[in-house]
């Protein structure tokens, strides 16, 4: 089977990697990929949609995994159908559960999927009273996609109006946060979960927990997440129940009803508040970090998992697991999360201790290469991930390998898991 992935970061690295050691994908592309997954496959610069599908019919490329939701809030899946090619991932229609909050927000109201309580506008009288009947923090979104950034956490109630004021007036966000979120607060613990979804059937994934700050302790700016680990002994079979009958199944349902069937990763961020898991938001694709550690969990070929998904099998699938942990430290640039960082080379020390070196490895993102040498370029860089028989060693396997990573500036948070092992 010929695969092309669709995206650029380590979240694209780690779904090849484990693609690259199935005996039954001849060929591997990225598009565009980045300075690592030449290691993995081939890179193709082909940014226009309906080139990149062309060059899957030239290439006779049997599956296509989308990685990020630019693309699909672009509506790459539907160049790509239109073709007749079997892509993963969920139409332009579908992928307004991500492109739009306020989409999302609504959806989740008219098919009772317990969200927190809200008000979307783009009026700053009706925000200002709203925020007025709330006591703080409160919870301030722009609409539409903002990298990461979109959601403010106002600590006071001046703090929401001025928030909102920035949005609706386009200074903020521009475009993106003409319309507004406002909620209340949720007061619990946070789980990324994650169900490939066939348009009507899906699979539900190990819990896992990521972490968005910069630093230890859950302290200072968001990022896209410095650090992830799964399965979360915070979930137990109670709490996957309720998450597969309150919120994906009617998921499913009202997107059929809607007329816009999910097919590809729903990734459903939750907050469990005295036991009970609210939808905080929906994304419409896998989490990064998270995917660098569920990969390694998969026991069924990933290649299978996609193809069925894609070609609404999943109904014929039995999927399984490791029975292991799996941690992932990122480590990211200088500047992160603010700004550019200078590129710098990346130094791997040689891993002598066999233990060490069969159950971790690096899944690369912002990196770029230059003479067989590579470069730290930015962002979020690589992730270090550990797999083992319990949370604690894969973690200590994780930091271990963080240890033989150099590059100027590296970054990193030393306390991945800590909720699972306080
Ligand atoms: P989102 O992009 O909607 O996931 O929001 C980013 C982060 O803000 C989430 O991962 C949560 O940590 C936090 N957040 C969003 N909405 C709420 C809420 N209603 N209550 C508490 N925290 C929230
Ligand atoms: N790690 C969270 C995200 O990918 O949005």
């Amino acid at each position: 089977m010929n695969i092309m992935i669709i995206g650029s970061g380590g979240r694209e690295f780690s779904i090849g990697r484990v693609l690259k050691q199935d005996p039954e994908v001849a060929n591997l592309y990225f598009a565009p990929g980045n300075g690592a997954t030449t290691m993995l496959g081939e890179n193709v610069a082909i940014k226009d949609y309906e080139k990149l599908a062309q060059f899957a019919v030239d290439n006779a490329i049997d599956l296509t995994i989308v990685g990020p939701e630019g693309p699909l809030t672009d509506g790459v899946v539907d160049i790509f159908k239109a073709r007749g090619l079997v892509i993963f991932g969920p139409s332009k229609a579908a992928a307004q559960l991500e492109g739009s909050k306020v989409y999302m927000k609504n959806f989740l109201a008219k098919y009772n999927i317990p969200t927190a309580r809200y008000i979307e506008t783009a009026h700053i009288g009706d925000a200002f009273k709203f925020i007025e009947s709330l006591t703080a923090p409160i919870v301030v979104k722009a609409d539409g996609l903002c990298a990461g950034k979109g959601v403010i956490i106002a600590q006071s109630h001046d703090e929401a109006k001025v928030a909102v004021s920035e949005m609706l007036s386009g200074k903020s966000f521009g475009d993106a946060g003409l319309r507004v979120i406002i909620e209340e607060f949720l007061d619990g613990y946070e789980l990324s979960m994650f169900a490939l979804c066939d348009g009507k059937d899906f699979i539900l994934l190990p819990a896992a927990q990521d972490h968005k700050r910069l630093l230890d302790g859950d302290e200072g700016p968001n990022t896209g997440g410095m650090g992830a680990y799964a399965p979360t002994p915070l979930v137990d079979e109670i709490i996957y129940e309720k998450v597969k009958e309150r919120v994906i199944r009617p998921t499913l349902l009202g997107m059929q009803q809607e007329g816009a069937p999910f097919e590809g990763v729903l990734f459903i961020g939750i907050m469990v508040v005295n036991g009970e898991p609210i939808t905080l938001e929906f994304n419409v694709r896998f989490g990064d970090p998270e995917c660098e550690i569920l990969m390694p969990l998969l026991k069924t070929p990933a290649r299978e998992l996609f193809y069925k998904a894609a070609t609404k099998q999943l109904d014929t699938l039995n999927v399984e697991f490791h029975d292991k942990y799996a941690v992932g430290v990122v480590m990211a640039s200088k500047n992160y999360p603010f700004d550019n960082s200078v590129p710098a080379e990346i130094v791997v020390d040689e891993i002598h201790h066999d233990e060490i070196a069969q159950n971790t490895h690096i899944a690369y993102a912002g990196v770029s290469e230059e003479d067989g040498k590579l470069y730290a370029n930015g962002g979020r860089v690589l992730v270090c991930v550990g797999v083992g028989e319990s949370i604690k060693e894969a973690r200590d396997r994780a930091y271990m390998l963080c240890g033989q990573v150099h590059f100027a500036g590296k970054k990193l948070r030393t306390d991945i898991a800590y909720q699972a092992l306080r």
